[in-house]
């Protein structure tokens, strides 16, 4: 798949491209990287408001942390899609050059968000009913950056209004490069199913690639959405949460291969976010990582109620420790598997 100069390759020959979606609050150049390493070919970054990167302030700045984007770079392993909100043209512009210049390979546009506040303020899917306003977002952020521009949003605004290949025609002729579809309408938010059929069809009429999104909870219902809609890339947002290694084609991870990575990622949250914060907002992806696994629930507790760094850390290690030695063997990578995806170790 051609992204503007970018060619995206799937991880492994045979496999759909799989690519992060953007989400608030997870986001973040930890999990992406967790999530690139493991096979995401391009990563989404959580959304950013225009006027916050306008006015500046030290969320700001560490929400627009892309430090991972240059190992993407050097390693070509992924791209940094950076993605802005709003409801003021000038300032998607100005806010898309700022992705730029700090290092974002691809500005991804927001026009899918279906929460109430922002739809009231114009943001978001708002867009969905104007389409000469989403038209000019997109001309004029594409007139102000190099890098390649690409739009997510959804197939309409509710049943009885459904503009997707209209949307298509429109991001396309303001010269969007890539747009990625969640197959639910706004009035829907994440209720009933993702209808592939619009992907199906907004794929027909594409000449940019099309991102395929939508309740994908296993890497098999990545392989029958791209069978269904012939989409160029999957895009993964919830299952990503839990199983970061859907991205490699796989159904999830040994403990052993959990526990190393939760290892990891508090680790690194730490250093990015402060110990505290670091330790509490890593929890989610902990509770999901070893969630329903057999007698794992007491530990699982006390995990998730360590506040404290080193005790947490302590805690994961005796427990990867305590395991047999050939504990779950089979689940567990090879050693050309590890060195492919860029862990040095599984265990
Ligand atoms: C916690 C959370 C945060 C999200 N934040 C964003 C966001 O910042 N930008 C965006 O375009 N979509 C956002 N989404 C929507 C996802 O990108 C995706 O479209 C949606 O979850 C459907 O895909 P899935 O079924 O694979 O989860 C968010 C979803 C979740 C669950």
């Amino acid at each position: 798949m051609q992204l503007g100069p970018h060619a995206l390759t799937p991880f492994r020959p045979g496999m759909p491209i799989l690519t992060l979606a953007p989400m608030a609050g997870v986001g973040n150049w930890v999990f992406r990287l967790i999530c690139a390493r493991l096979g995401a070919r391009l990563v989404g970054v959580e959304f950013i408001n225009c006027r916050t990167i306008a006015e500046g302030s030290r969320r700001s700045e560490r929400l627009l942390d892309f430090c991972d984007a240059q190992i993407y770079v050097q390693t070509g392993i992924s791209l940094l899609a950076a993605q802005i909100y709003g409801n003021d043209l000038d300032l998607i512009a100005q806010g898309a050059r700022e992705f730029e210049r700090r290092g974002a390979q691809v500005v991804d546009i927001n026009f899918g968000c279906s929460v109430p506040q922002l739809l009231r303020k114009g943001c978001g899917a708002a867009y969905l009913r104007d389409l000469d306003r989403l038209y000019r977002a997109v001309r004029q952020t594409v007139e102000a950056v190099q890098v390649p521009v690409m739009v997510k949003t959804r197939i309409g605004w509710d049943q009885d209004s459904i503009n997707i290949l209209e949307v298509v025609r429109r991001v396309e002729g303001a010269g969007a490069r890539a747009i990625a579809i969640h197959a639910r309408t706004v009035v829907q938010k994440y209720q009933g199913r993702a209808d592939w059929d619009w992907i199906a069809r907004a794929r027909e009429v594409a000449t940019i690639p099309v991102l395929g999104n939508g309740d994908v909870f296993s890497y098999e219902d990545a392989l029958r959405m791209q069978q269904h809609t012939g989409c160029q890339a999957v895009m993964i947002g919830r299952a990503a949460m839990a199983n970061p290694w859907i991205f490699a084609g796989r159904r999830g991870a040994s403990l052993r291969e959990r526990i190393a990575l939760a290892v990891e990622q508090v680790r690194l949250m730490a250093q990015y976010k402060g110990e505290r914060v670091g330790v509490l907002e890593t929890r989610k992806h902990l509770a999901l990582y070893f969630k329903g696994l057999p007698r794992t629930s007491q530990l699982r507790l006390r995990i998730l109620r360590t506040e404290e760094l080193g005790g947490l850390v302590s805690l994961l290690e005796e427990w990867g420790q305590s395991l047999a030695a050939d504990a779950e063997a089979d689940l567990t990578l090879s050693a050309a598997e590890a060195g492919a995806l860029g862990w040095g170790s599984t265990g």
